[in-house]
């Protein structure tokens, strides 16, 4: 297949985009009054309101025959049928089957996805009610009280975000706590908090190997011996790893270890018994809300329109800004603080799976792909970099993410925060013209200090965002949220042509650490590195005082 931007569908894109850029959205909604009934859309408890974006139906058309023109129905069949989709690894992309409510058969290497999730859903519930029910206990009889998740990236970030999400779901005591950078006080400060007798430490690693994650777990291994002898293994530590072998060699017995599979990739996981840590503070009933968020959302994504597909729409929107419109950055906005480690989980599933430069076919791409995502929870943004939003020369479509309800009795700050969101929303598409910023400022100015600052308070507007609003942040929603952004990806890697499942650039860095590491732990000095390296690792051991 040829590049999508050889085609006549991006031909034809370019040359809409060319029509209507200088359009604004004010005269948009002002001649059309239900532009909101147009461009929103609902499925389940979650709202998408996609009005305030750069578009007219046409948009919309011409978009989707670009998505047929790259197979989007066919690619979506692959993904929920097991094809081996991720083609450098030869893998299928099967998180889609751990939240399956049909218990589809689907068969890789010989063996029934379905029964290898249900056996390892089964051992999750085993584990959780053990420790629930106090039977889990520690090495001096002690039961458990902290749960401390080492792991990084993919078996990190779902994780920490879904357990701060869903704090008010918490049905345990447990505390829970998380470890991820090789950073020794990150540890040190975790470490600080628990106490060994009641602590049970998850190494979430799908490979084993990860540097930081093993590091920490031996580092770990040996605090724990050191204050509760040589046989804390079987009562205070868990792996989650495709590579049990690796963790039994590491000395966990076969029933502390849950499985992972090649085709889940790691920023896909929660899912699976990755979120053993959600499962633990939520129950097993309410974790199975979580996955049936994620179902319903898969099965809008499979069978429903794509004018109508809310993952469909969200992606096609973005690829209009990121090539036809050239922009490069997508904010993410959660007006919830209970959101605020979406943030990272996004970068993370976003960046590492689109980051890419190359086609399925190994020819190099001529267009951008992922933007970069950044964000922070709202308010705290409209403090730092709003402004940006608003007047720089930069454009930058933004996700604001609502929530209508809290568990709170009174509704006043969750009003502030709702109306700060909308008002942001308003700003960025109406922005202030040089009249309106002139008529408010001669009130109390000269004229030629109205004018003055009416120019720099000129504001362009047409700045495009979504608004997602759901009722309210449950279980489910949330299962909900983060399947609609797994399938936008997913959606945007189809028609870029590019494999949405590895992740080559990566691995890269973690060739070179070794050689790194073994430089600057050497007395000798540094030999065959660029002359930047070489100084700065002398720099550093000079300052260590070891040259
Ligand atoms: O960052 C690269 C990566 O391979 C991610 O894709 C993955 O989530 C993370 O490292 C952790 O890997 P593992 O679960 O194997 O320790």
């Amino acid at each position: 297949m040829k590049n999508t931007n050889d085609s006549q569908e991006w031909r034809l894109l370019n040359q809409h985009y060319s029509e209507i850029c200088n359009q604004h959205m004010r005269a948009w909604f002002a001649e059309d009054t239900n532009r909101f009934a147009r461009f929103s859309v609902q499925c389940g408890d979650m709202l998408l309101d996609y009005s305030r974006n750069r578009i007219l139906p046409q948009t919309i058309t011409l978009l989707g025959q670009l998505a047929h023109h790259m197979q989007l129905p066919q690619k979506i069949e692959s993904l929920f049928t097991g094809k081996a989709i991720n083609t450098t690894e030869k893998r299928s992309v099967l998180h889609t089957a751990l939240r399956d409510q049909r218990h589809t058969s689907i068969i890789i290497n010989g063996e029934n996805t379905a029964n290898l999730i249900e056996l390892a859903r089964h051992k999750m519930r085993f584990l959780v009610n053990a420790i629930h029910t106090q039977q889990w206990r520690g090495v001096t009889n002690q039961p458990i009280a902290h749960i401390i998740n080492i792991g990084i990236g993919g078996s990190h970030t779902g994780p920490k975000m879904s357990v701060h999400a869903l704090k008010p779901f918490a049905i345990t005591n447990l505390t829970f706590h998380f470890i991820s950078s090789i950073d020794q006080t990150a540890l040190e400060d975790v470490l600080q908090q628990i106490n060994p007798e009641r602590a049970l430490f998850i190494i979430s690693s799908k490979s084993f190997t990860t540097l930081e994650t093993i590091t920490n777990a031996n580092t770990i291994l040996a605090w724990m011996k050191a204050r509760l002898g040589q046989h804390v293994l079987q009562h205070h530590f868990i792996a989650i790893t495709r590579a049990i072998e690796k963790a039994i060699a590491w000395g966990l017995p076969p029933e502390n270890i849950l499985p992972l599979w090649d085709w889940v990739g790691g920023r896909y996981s929660i899912w699976s018994p990755i979120g053993l840590p959600l499962m633990l503070m939520i129950g097993d009933k309410q974790f199975a809300d979580f996955l049936q968020g994620a179902y319903e959302m898969d099965e809008h994504f499979r069978y429903t329109d794509f004018e109508k597909n809310m993952p469909v729409l969200l992606a096609l929107i973005s690829i209009w800004y990121i090539n036809f419109f050239n922009t490069s950055a997508q904010a993410i906005v959660p007006y919830a603080h209970a959101l605020s480690y979406l943030i990272p989980y996004l970068q993370q599933a976003e960046m590492e799976s689109n980051g890419k430069r190359t086609t399925l076919n190994g020819d190099e791409i001529s267009h951008t792909t992922s933007p970069i995502v950044f964000g922070e929870e709202g308010c705290n943004g409209q403090h730092t970099y709003h402004q940006l939003l608003h007047q720089s020369t930069y454009f930058v479509p933004a996700d604001f993410i609502l929530i209508a309800q809290t568990a709170s009795t009174s509704h006043h700050h969750q009003d502030i925060l709702l109306a700060s969101a909308l008002s942001q929303a308003e700003a960025l598409m109406q922005g202030k013209t040089y009249e309106e910023a002139y008529s408010e400022l001669k009130i109390n100015y000269p004229h030629h200090e109205a004018n003055y600052l009416a120019c720099h308070q000129v504001i362009p507007g047409n700045r495009p965002c979504n608004i997602l609003l759901m009722e309210h942040l449950t279980p489910k929603n949330l299962g909900a949220l983060l399947a609609l952004y797994e399938h936008k990806i997913f959606v945007q890697g189809v028609i870029w042509d590019i494999n949405s499942f590895d992740q080559w650039g990566v691995e890269l860095g973690k060739q070179l650490l070794p050689i790194l590491l073994k430089q600057i732990q050497q007395d000798a000095s540094p030999s065959k590195l660029n002359s930047s390296t070489t100084a700065l690792i002398n720099y550093i051991k000079k300052i260590r005082g070891r040259t």
